[in-house]
């Protein structure tokens, strides 16, 4: 369900001269990352989203900026304000999501547990349902 799309904080290395953040396979993320994409350069009242995946998992990051997701699990939604590099969405298979209010020169990072495949995607609302319904 949405209420298991955790927020975690993540580790800072600090010092005087700023703060680093690292995340490791199966150490402080807890799926093997595949993948890497950020979302950049997004227009002013953009949203993005709109889909639900079959198995995929992410970590979402907001490193720099800000933006919302609005997170949907077919009964219940819930919406997550991200805007701190040391905080990460943990979004699970099976909810659909859609991204907005895309702070200008906000940078969304994504951390993936497998590569891009459009058979992983649900990209129709009433195909979502119909799955979160049926299986
Ligand atoms: P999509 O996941 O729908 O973007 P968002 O959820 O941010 O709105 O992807 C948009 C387009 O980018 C789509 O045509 C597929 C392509 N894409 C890739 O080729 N590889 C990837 O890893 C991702 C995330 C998207």
């Amino acid at each position: 369900s949405v209420e298991d799309c955790e927020i975690v904080e993540l580790p800072i290395v600090h010092n005087e001269n700023g703060n680093i953040t690292v995340l490791e396979n199966n150490i402080n993320i807890p799926f093997d990352i595949k993948r890497v994409y950020y979302l950049y350069d997004v227009p002013m009242g953009a949203e993005r989203g709109g889909h639900s995946h079959y198995q995929l998992q992410q970590y979402v990051v907001a490193a720099s900026g800000s933006f919302n997701f609005i997170l949907d699990d077919g009964v219940n939604k819930r919406e997550v304000f991200l805007n701190h590099p040391n905080k990460a969405l943990h979004i699970k298979p099976g909810i659909w999501r859609e991204m907005k209010d895309f702070s200008s020169g906000s940078i969304c990072l994504v951390l993936a547990s497998m590569e891009y495949t459009e058979k992983d995607y649900i990209r129709e609302y009433k195909d979502f349902l119909n799955y979160r319904k049926n299986g």
